[in-house]
């Protein structure tokens, strides 16, 4: 049972990987830093050496970069049971005069084309297989809710939004289409906000001041408790619960006491 992370090694997705791999999973890790990945590799190979795993360098803002991913993975496993794209990036600006295009450009690449074109290319293993595979992309509360300066990741992020929605229909007609899902984390602890949080306060964005406030608090998830969450929606939840849903990390781990692992 093969899942792919993108964003695995750093934040939520290394996370998702140590605990899929808990699960059961074989696990193809993607992401842009070799090193990172094949250090979380080296933790699942030496605690759980019975599952595989394998890591596949990729630059995602790239379509050709991304492309090669997809067939690398397709050429080799037969089926994806969860397809989980982890990998996230949104620049902040100063203000809207600042906003710089080629940040704008790369968010919409990393965070709706890559998945949009990993989709697509790795159709051959998401429809094969028994059971229905699982796509689950990550959100952003940003997507719905304009900051200062936060245009690049927000607008990225709600096209994503969208995207969930035309695949849940694309799939609904496609005969052993795969199920997908957009998972929403909140706030969670991670490299990624802790560095987006270091330059928004440096730029004196509003809202740099709040996440800092509340990471200084701890009034968001681990990303472990994230990771658990998401696991749950991967493997427990039925298909017809799971297909197009929006899961709020938050919410599942108040309801399900997840502790993370
Ligand atoms: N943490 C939060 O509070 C929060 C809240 C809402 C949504 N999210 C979303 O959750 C997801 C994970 O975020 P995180 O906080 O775990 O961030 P993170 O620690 O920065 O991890 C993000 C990962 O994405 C990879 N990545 C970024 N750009 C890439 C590219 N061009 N090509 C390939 N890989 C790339 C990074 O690779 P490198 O390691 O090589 O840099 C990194 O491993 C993101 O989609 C983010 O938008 C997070």
């Amino acid at each position: 049972m093969w899942a792919l992370i993108t964003g695995a090694g750093s934040g939520i997705g290394r996370a998702l990987a140590l605990e899929l791999a808990g699960r059961g999973y074989d696990l193809i890790l993607a992401g842009r830093t070799a090193s990172r990945l094949e250090q979380v590799a080296e933790i699942i190979r030496r605690d759980l050496p019975a599952r595989q795993v394998m890591t596949l360098p990729a630059e995602l803002a790239d379509p050709a970069s991304t492309r090669e991913l997809a067939l690398q993975v397709c050429e080799s496993v037969d089926h994806l049971a969860a397809f989980v794209h982890c990998a996230g990036v949104g620049e902040p600006a100063a203000d809207f005069a600042s906003l710089q295009l080629h940040d704008f450009q790369e968010a919409l690449a990393v965070n709706v084309s890559a998945p949009l074109l990993l989709t697509q290319s790795l159709l051959p293993v998401l429809r094969q297989g028994g059971t229905a595979a699982r796509i689950a992309m990550i959100g952003a509360g940003m997507d719905k809710h304009a900051q200062p300066g936060t245009g690049s990741y927000g607008i990225s992020k709600m096209a994503l939004r969208r995207l969930v929605q035309q695949l849940t229909v694309e799939f609904g007609l496609m005969e052993g289409g795969p199920v997908v899902s957009l998972f929403q984390p909140g706030l969670v602890d991670t490299p990624g906000i802790r560095n987006h949080v270091k330059k928004a306060l440096k730029l004196e964005l509003p809202h740099g001041q709040w996440l800092n406030d509340r990471l200084g608090s701890g009034q968001c998830l681990t990303a472990e408790q994230a990771a658990s969450a998401l696991a749950f929606t991967l493997a427990e939840v039925p298909d017809s619960e799971f297909d197009g849903a929006e899961f709020s990390a938050t919410d599942l781990v108040d309801s399900l006491s997840f502790g993370g692992s």
